[in-house]
């Protein structure tokens, strides 16, 4: 019996599921005057940056909880955080971002797997051969400790030079493998998690330029030649010096035309006031505009934690306080609340979010069948679900997909992996592979 999920693994001591009940509850925690419930309304997330030393601030956590569906571990997930030594993996940062996530409904963005920059110094010292079989090691414990539970990995971030060359940028990788790193790299990501979105990561390329002409070949090279990548990210950090581009809703529309999907992963503008949210209202609107265009991330909670933070770039001022960005935002997602009044009773999503679960058996054979569990948003979007399911006691899981199981005793608690976000009257599903061990009884679906 193989456990594919980390909560599965870390639960293993706790024993295979069990008996007979099913219910199905769309999470509450995010009104419609919020970021995240405004952003389900469209279909799409709507993320945060998050770093794990600042879960214990309340009003940070507070933050977070009530506006983001999605986080993204801001170098948690890092090789010099997960592997600083070689095949000594430390999850325990990212691991605490993944269970705070989790406990709130929220999706995870994995970031990132292979990146010159956050690198140990042991990576730098390997020869070619030693170096190609240590980053696909990386690849297989950082996916395979999270598996089933990240909705999309950057897998390569940032591997072309800036300027005007289009070319590769020298690293570790790039240096000793070649260009076929990047290929190796989602080759050998896309079977140490098939459930994952395989995204490749990139700043100034939000334009059209040549930079971003580099991309736009590589990955029409690999959907071309059939090598796995699902999205690409488009880091969006923007100032005077490098602006919101005029071609950026074009720019995400032509990737998207070559059959992956498009996210904004890193997204802060440098400004404040009108003009700094008219400039998020542009970014917005671009990726609304581009229906391939699944989720936004913005790249921190609050201006004071914010890797730029002398430039103000954030949707939430040092004291929390949402700011004109913020509002301007919500509007652009169709937020129907009043901003700057989260939660309002009465709204839209004021806590009356509701969804429904039906279950069918979709394979059976003699020592086992295949289970399947719909879960179908009522006529408000839902930002996250929670489904639990009880099997009669013989039975046992062997494996499950599209959702993120913890169990306990004959139960379990099954969340989404990268499917909490439904639109009003949408479905997602996720299976399950039960052996029945002498008993064919079907779970009760509640
Ligand atoms: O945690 C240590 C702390 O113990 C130490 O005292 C302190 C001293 O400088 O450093 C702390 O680590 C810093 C870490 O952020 C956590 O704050 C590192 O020095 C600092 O280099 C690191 O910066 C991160 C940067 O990536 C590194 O490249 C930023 O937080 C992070 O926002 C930024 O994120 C990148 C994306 O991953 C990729 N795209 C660009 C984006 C912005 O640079």
């Amino acid at each position: 019996m193989s456990m594919t999920v980390r909560s599965l693994t870390r639960a293993a001591t706790a024993g295979l599921v069990a008996a007979a009940a099913l219910t199905a509850a769309a999470h509450s925690a995010e009104a419609a005057d919020t970021l995240g419930s405004a952003a389900a309304g469209q279909g799409r997330y709507f993320g945060t940056a998050v770093a794990a030393n600042h879960l214990g601030e309340a009003d940070y956590t507070a933050t977070l909880d009530r506006e983001f569906s999605s986080v993204t571990p801001e170098n948690e997930m890092k090789w010099d955080a997960t592997e600083p030594s070689r095949g000594t993996f430390t999850f325990g940062s990212a691991d605490r971002i993944v269970d705070h996530a989790q406990s709130q409904g929220m999706d995870v963005r994995g970031h990132t797997l292979v990146w010159h920059s956050q690198l140990p110094s042991w990576v730098g010292s390997l020869g070619a051969s030693d170096l190609r079989t240590a980053m696909n090691a990386h690849i297989n414990g950082l996916m395979g400790h999270y598996k089933g539970e990240i909705h999309s990995w950057d897998v390569v971030n940032e591997a072309f030079q800036d300027g005007g060359s289009g070319a590769r940028r020298s690293s570790p990788f790039q240096d000793k493998l070649g260009n076929g790193f990047i290929e190796e790299a989602f080759r050998t990501a896309r079977a140490a998690d098939p459930a994952a979105k395989l995204c490749y990561n990139d700043y100034n390329t939000d334009g059209v330029n040549a930079k971003s002409n580099a991309v736009y070949d590589m990955v029409e090279d690999f959907k071309s030649r059939g090598v796995p990548i699902d999205c690409v990210g488009f880091q969006s950090h923007f100032n005077s010096n490098s602006p919101v581009p005029s071609d950026y809703r074009q720019n995400l529309q032509r990737f998207a035309d070559l059959g992956v999907d498009v996210q904004i992963t890193e997204l802060d503008i440098e400004g404040s006031g009108s003009a700094q949210a008219a400039d998020y209202t542009k970014v917005v609107e671009a990726c609304l505009a581009v229906s391939r265009c699944t989720g936004m991330t913005v790249w921190g909670v609050t201006d004071k934690y914010s890797w730029r933070s002398g430039g103000t770039p954030l949707l939430f001022d040092g004291n929390y306080q949402e700011k004109p960005a913020h509002d301007a935002v919500l509007s652009a997602l169709g937020g129907s609340g009043d901003p700057g009044d989260p939660g309002d009773p009465g709204d839209p999503g004021d806590g009356t979010l509701s969804c429904t679960a039906t279950y069918t058996r979709t394979a059976d054979w003699s020592s086992g069948y295949n289970g399947q569990v719909t879960i179908t948003a009522g006529d408000e979007p839902i930002s996250s679900w929670t489904t639990t399911v009880t099997l009669p006691a013989q039975q046992s899981v062997s494996s499950l997909w599209n959702g993120t199981p913890t169990r306990s005793g004959n139960v379990m608690t099954v969340r989404p992996s990268w499917n909490g976000t439904l639109a009003a009257g949408a479905s997602t599903s996720f299976g399950f592979t039960v052996a029945k061990n002498g008993s064919d009884a079907a779970p009760a679906v509640g």
